[in-house]
């Protein structure tokens, strides 16, 4: 973070003739800021951006998103080469210590983080409690949270070592968990972690294995498993990594941050909406239907939007929804599948880019448009699609975390309003009242 050298601006009071200088400030990539934090002190004002649509949250070092161009990139890296030549791990590395590991650091990492997956025998309890047909989303909220129940040695945030023992847990015991909250779900039993997989492939494993038999695993699913994981291990200042941001800037322990961050994710807005996208073209149903569903998606009366399309930062093509596209078809190809679901999709997506509304828009397919049918394919139910958004978001909360902790600048997140309610008036006793 620098001084700009492209100067300051200039905030005038257009009635009274007082001026207050600004300054910019530089990052490395991107638009700079303008510096708002003395404003309320000296002018009695504060701005005023529901939404965060310029709003600049915090500094960091981790992610980067040109929405125009469709860039991603992580530590500097583009997600397009960490998707083809990293694995989970080794970009969960990068995020969290911001250069990729060398093969001794990898080793050293991929061990700890390995060490760590098994998750305490009376968490097994503590799931029974849950009715059989919750929403698994619904139990990894739970879930989540009651970990700082279960791991209490590392929830002080100023010891250095309890802060990395968290990050491993967070990121080790989330497939466990998960895993754990879909067995649930459909009456199986739960599986240990096999510390000789790798990360995608112990997850599947522990998610598909029954006691009856051994669970075969190919590695084109497994490195899809890998891939999706990669895809939406981070993406910069998004909802739920500011809730998990403003959660810990109060002081909270990690566990009851991330599972903050949990709860924002599962909103349709965000990590909610390949579940919505799975669900919207079953209801689609079939390709003369697309026309139908675009007026409607059009219609300011109509609640009905075109999920798995537009996002804040894009106004380009997601470039995870280009992997997320390669992905699907490599492994419908593997699983020799045909599905209907697919082809309704690339004929909206199709249909979609030559409308004008969502053309003006910049509307775009974002990662979610085809994730949702890869994860079908690898035999994943819909109500399970953000439990896994929420297994490889965890790095970039815990990294994000991480990051904010370590700011010797943080303060808490305490925003301001515009008020628009009643002024101060007289209480009305009960019996006088209209
Ligand atoms: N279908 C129809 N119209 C849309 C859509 C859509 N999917 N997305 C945006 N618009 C319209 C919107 O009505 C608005 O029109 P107008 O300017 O006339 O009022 C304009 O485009 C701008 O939309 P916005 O709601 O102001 O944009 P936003 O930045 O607040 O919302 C979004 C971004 C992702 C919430 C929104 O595009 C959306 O609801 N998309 C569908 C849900 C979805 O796919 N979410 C996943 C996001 S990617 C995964 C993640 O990062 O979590």
């Amino acid at each position: 973070m620098t001084q700009s050298n492209s100067g300051a601006f200039t905030l005038t009071n257009k009635t009274t003739g007082d001026s207050w200088d600004l300054p910019v400030i530089d990052g490395s990539l991107g638009p700079s800021v303008i510096d708002v934090r003395k404003l309320y002190g000296q002018t009695g004002h504060f701005t005023f951006d529901p939404g965060f649509t310029s709003t600049g949250s915090c500094e960091s070092a981790l992610t980067f998103i040109d929405g125009d161009k469709g860039v991603l990139l992580h530590r500097g890296y583009s997600i397009e080469d960490l998707a083809e030549h990293s694995d989970f791990l080794d970009v969960a590395y990068l995020l969290i210590y911001g250069e990729l590991p060398n093969k001794a650091e990898k080793a050293n990492f991929d061990r700890d983080v390995t060490y760590h997956t098994m998750v305490h025998e009376q968490m097994m309890n503590f799931f029974r409690g849950f009715r059989r047909d919750a929403h698994p989303m619904a139990i990894m909220c739970g879930v989540v949270g009651a970990m700082s129940a279960f791991y209490h040695d590392s929830t002080d945030i100023h010891d250095e070592h309890q802060r990395m023992v968290a990050t491993f847990r967070l990121i080790a015991k989330m497939p466990t968990i998960a895993a754990m909250a879909y067995k649930y779900s459909i009456g199986q039993p739960f599986n240990y972690p096999k510390n000789n997989l790798s990360y995608a492939e112990n997850f599947l494993d522990m998610t598909f294995r029954v006691p009856a038999e051994e669970y075969k695993m190919s590695p084109t699913i497994a490195r899809a498993m890998d891939r999706i994981f990669i895809l939406h291990a981070d993406h910069e200042q998004n909802a739920s990594t500011s809730t998990v941001r403003l959660a810990s800037s109060s002081g909270a322990n990690p566990f009851a941050c991330i599972a903050a961050g949990v709860a924002c994710l599962w909103g349709p807005a965000h990590g909610g909406a390949n579940e919505a996208v799975l669900n919207m073209l079953m209801e689609i149903g079939h390709k003369d239907n697309i026309p139908e569903y675009l007026e409607k998606a059009k219609d300011k009366n109509d609640p009905f939007r075109l999920m798995g399309f537009g996002h804040r930062v894009y106004k380009n093509y997601d470039p995870r929804a280009k992997v997320m596209q390669k992905s699907c078809y490599e492994v419908l190809e593997e699983l020799d599948l045909k599905d209907p679901l697919l082809d309704l999709a690339m004929e909206l997506e199709r249909i979609a880019l030559e409308d004008p509304y969502f053309v003006e828009k910049k509307l775009f397919p974002n990662v979610d448009f085809y994730s949702g049918i890869v994860l079908k394919a690898l035999g994943f139910p819909t109500s399970m699609f953000t439990v896994l958004f929420a297994v490889a978001r965890t790095v970039g909360w815990v990294a994000q975390w991480k990051e904010q902790i370590e700011d010797p600048t943080l303060k808490i997140g305490r925003p301001r309003q515009l008020y628009t309610g009643p002024e101060q008036r007289d209480y009305v006793p009960l019996g006088k009242r209209s």
